[in-house]
């Protein structure tokens, strides 16, 4: 298997449709790599999924260090990709490349970040200091306080002429790819259209260069999914199971024996 970079992410464009999920653990991880994922995002999703947070907002750099190292570890073909998180790049352009470096450092290919054309001065940034950027448009969960929710975005022609406009600005400042999150899907298709770069959905449509599912609504961990989510597996049930049977067994003698 080759080890997927930016050079076989972009050449993939028009040619294969990736699908793509988040990891937080060495142990899925590496699940995740022998099945052949193409990128892992060590996700600020952890925040919801893993961290028991109701919004990504919570999550601080130094967990995303802790999971990008632990990833990195357990992963040989895929790219490893660190969501920075909430006010690790909203602090300052030195400070926000400072914070880059370090997830870096601790085991990924790439660093992705949320917003438009707000953010093109620091994608530029990035880029030229060796560090490659997946851009985040549409909905941007670190914005769930300025929406008032979890909102679909670009959803009138104002709205998605600002969609388009923020794809098309992450891509000329140098991102690599650009994750489209619940926007329209013939917006997402027109996008996917107008751009050179892949572009990754979730809740985007099926039109989109690759996608991206939370590895834990994908493995039907996470029992409460958005309507968008197809779940490959029905893990909490399997795993509730398990617990209860050991519980019982320990208690009634069956094990140990
Ligand atoms: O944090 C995350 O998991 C994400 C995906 C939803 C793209 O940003």
């Amino acid at each position: 298997m080759k080890k997927w970079n930016v050079a076989t992410v972009r050449a993939a464009k028009g040619v294969e449709k990736l699908g793509c999920c988040t990891a937080y653990d060495a142990c899925f991880a590496r699940l995740a790599d022998e099945a052949g994922v193409p990128i892992i995002l060590v996700g600020d999703s952890m925040g919801m999924s893993a961290l028991g947070y109701a919004t990504t907002l919570p999550v601080n750099l130094s967990d995303t260090l802790a999971a990008v190292g632990a990833v990195a570890r357990a992963t040989k073909d895929a790219m490893v990709v660190g969501d920075m998180p909430f006010g690790s790049y909203q602090c300052g352009d030195d400070a926000a490349v400072a914070n880059a470096v370090a997830v870096i450092k601790a085991g990924a290919d790439a660093v992705k970040l949320e917003g438009g054309v707000s953010v093109c001065g620091l994608i530029r940034r990035l880029t030229t200091a060796g560090i490659p950027v997946l851009a985040h448009v549409g909905m941007t969960p670190q914005c769930v306080n300025s929406y008032g929710g979890f909102k679909r975005q670009g959803k009138t022609r104002e709205a998605a002429e600002q969609v388009l406009a923020d794809a098309q600005a992450v891509e000329a400042a140098g991102a690599f790819a650009v994750t489209l999150e619940c926007i329209p899907a013939e917006l997402a298709a027109q996008i996917t259209a107008a751009l050179r770069i892949v572009t990754i959905g979730i809740g985007a449509g099926p039109v989109c260069d690759a996608q991206w599912l939370v590895m834990h609504d994908l493995l039907g961990l996470n029992e409460q999914v958005p309507s968008f989510v197809r779940q490959y597996a029905h893990l909490a049930e399997t795993v509730r199971g398990a617990f209860a049977a050991y519980v019982n067994e320990v208690k009634t003698g069956a094990f140990p024996l």
